[in-house]
């Protein structure tokens, strides 16, 4: 599962250019279980299922960078039931997986606030990032309680806490104080379940990324999905509001 770039050569699309960072906005997980009849804990639990998988999907691909949208700030205001699932959902996923991720070199990031998740969580977030820190493979973003904005007014209120004068503010400077610190900016942005918004993901990072919106609902979104996901990357001009 390490982001070897030899890897994407073994890969069933070697000519397809991989972009190095990929952000998923995992969406569909409700509308899934509702087409089987299922419970909506079922989409959910499904959902994370599909994240297992597509781990090392990404990883084969070669793919350094991969960030995942898992919750909102905004899902707070979905049924309590709803959101305890989720939570249980993400705390029992993080510790049946960190140890396998670690041995494939993974290098995990929380993004997001950690003074509302339950402490379970945070304390499960906090010790997949510790034990995978100096790992050297896909780094992979979980992106949890996370919002654009509160990201961006977090940044903010972290410089002036730290005193940073005025003038010492601009781009590079504002993006250390982002969740993603370390972390390029995006260039797949890809959201299963047929919307084309972006619902509070990745506000900053997004500025140049290729959008790509796919009908599959998050549970059935891996393999050819994501091949054809990259051949569509491959296939974009990229200008960056240069003329080219
Ligand atoms: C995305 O699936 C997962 C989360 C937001 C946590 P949804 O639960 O939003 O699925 P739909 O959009 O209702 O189908
Ligand atoms: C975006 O999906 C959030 C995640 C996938 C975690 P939502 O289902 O919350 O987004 P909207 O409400 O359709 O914009
Ligand atoms: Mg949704």
């Amino acid at each position: 599962m390490t982001a070897n770039p030899e890897a994407s050569k073994n890969s069933t699309n070697s000519d397809v250019t991989a972009p190095h960072h990929v952000a998923i906005i995992m969406d569909g997980n409700g509308r899934w279980a509702e087409a089987q009849g299922l419970d909506v804990s079922d989409g959910h639990n499904a959902g994370f299922e599909n994240l297992r998988r597509v781990v090392a999907d990404f990883a084969k691909r070669g793919v350094e960078y991969l960030t995942l949208y898992a919750f909102s700030t905004e899902n707070w205001d979905r049924p309590e039931s709803e959101v305890n699932g989720i939570l249980a959902l993400a705390i029992a996923v993080i510790a049946h997986e960190a140890q396998q991720l670690n041995e494939n070199g993974v290098r995990i990031k929380h993004l997001g606030r950690v003074d509302r998740i339950s402490p379970d969580l945070r304390d499960e977030l906090e010790q997949a990032v510790t034990t995978t820190a100096t790992n050297t493979g896909l780094t992979l973003g979980i992106a949890f309680d996370y919002g654009g904005r509160a990201e961006i007014a977090n940044a903010a209120k972290q410089m002036i806490a730290d005193g940073v004068a005025a003038n010492d503010v601009d781009e590079s400077k504002f993006a250390l104080y982002l969740y993603t610190t370390d972390m390029p900016d995006v260039d797949l942005l890809i959201r299963t379940g047929g919307d084309f918004r972006i619902s509070n993901f990745l506000l900053w990072q997004t500025a140049y990324a290729e959008f790509y919106s796919s009908e599959i609902l998050w549970p059935d979104f891996y393999g050819e999905h994501i091949d054809k996901a990259f051949e569509s990357f491959s296939d974009r001009q990229r200008r960056f509001g240069k003329r080219v």
